[in-house]
């Protein structure tokens, strides 16, 4: 295979690191104050880009890139690349699907679960020595029992939560761009008809423009004074503030966030509030599903330099198939 030279935009995970490695030529992006002298000097030469972390992949970066004809995203979501640009330039991007939907459906469930249970809270408790001082955590407010949910983004990941979900012996509908083919399930066209009619909205949006604080005050109205917010896809789709501002006014009973508009973070306004779950975007964060996606990473790589077939090459991408 060709030994291409491929450019990492973060450190990289040790399944990534070593698989480029064995196959090519790695550089690894700078500072930014460094950035301007790398690209130009090592720039011209670069054709495939190792997507790790935060550095935004847009058409003034692959300027930068005059050779390039390959991104491989570690994740599913992608929305640090502008994939319509490298559709444009006949750069293919590839990010991870399949290989996490399990584990991230499995997280979607236990976040939903520790939100209306509000199991984090419960465990401080214990951890610091209320149970013996003080008695019994408080009956929590919120139930499972009884809830319908809505599931907005019905691609792998929502369905395999909407199976989850119907498990536990709740109803599930669902809002998407259009209706999912051979899909039984209700389908809303209308978000906010559809935060009316559930009390529970599990949130695995992509992140870009196009969905962008989707889920603001109207939603979290509609939602109701009962009505708990899952978000597991990405933290833009949320207007923080103004769920900060429903949780406040008890517009909602709490939320349950894996995802944040600014990562990492410390979100102190969302941190303020007792009933609400916060993790640190763990949702695929397991060794067995991370090596996984880091394989897939590197695969794409050795399958584009080796055949000129990517594996998992994304919707806005040239390739045919
Ligand atoms: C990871 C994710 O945070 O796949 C995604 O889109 O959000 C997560 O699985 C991402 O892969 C970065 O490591």
């Amino acid at each position: 295979m060709d030994r291409a030279d491929v450019l990492a935009t973060g450190p990289m995970m040790q399944r990534i690191e070593d698989g480029v490695l064995a196959h090519f030529t790695v550089h690894r992006l700078p500072a930014p104050a460094e950035r301007d002298a790398f690209l130009a000097a090592v720039g011209p030469r670069i054709r495939g880009v190792v997507a790790v972390g935060h550095a935004r992949i847009d058409g003034a970066f692959m300027d930068r890139l005059p050779k390039l004809e390959i991104v491989a995203n570690m994740g599913v979501g992608y929305d640090s690349i502008d994939a319509a640009e490298a559709g444009r330039r006949g750069v293919i991007v590839t990010n991870t699907p399949d290989v996490l939907t399990e584990e991230v459906a499995d997280t979607a469930l236990g976040l939903l679960l520790m939100t209306v249970r509000e199991l984090g809270a419960a465990e401080r408790w214990l951890r610091d020595g209320q149970w013996a001082a003080k008695g019994h955590y408080p009956l929590t407010r919120t139930t499972l029992r009884g809830r319908s949910v809505g599931i907005v983004g019905f691609g792998r990941i929502g369905r395999a939560i909407a199976e989850r979900v119907e498990a536990f012996g709740l109803p599930v509908a669902y809002h998407n761009r259009r209706p999912v083919a051979g899909e039984t399930r209700r389908y809303y066209p209308d978000l906010i008809a559809m935060a009316r009619d559930v009390d529970t909205l599990i949130s695995v949006l992509p992140g870009g423009a196009a969905t962008h604080h989707l889920i603001g005050a109207d939603v979290l109205a509609a939602l109701g004074a009962n009505g708990v917010l899952i978000n597991i896809g990405r933290g833009s789709v949320v207007d923080e503030a103004a769920l900060v501002d429903a949780l406040d006014r008890g517009v909602i009973a709490s939320a349950g966030l894996d995802v944040f508009e600014v990562e990492p973070c410390r979100p102190d306004r969302l941190i303020a509030h007792e009933r609400i779950t916060l993790l640190p975007h763990v949702g695929s964060a397991s060794h067995h599903t991370r090596d996984l996606m880091g394989q897939l990473v590197v695969d794409n790589l050795t399958s584009w330099f080796g055949s000129r077939r990517p594996l998992t090459p994304v919707a806005e991408t040239p390739w045919a198939g």
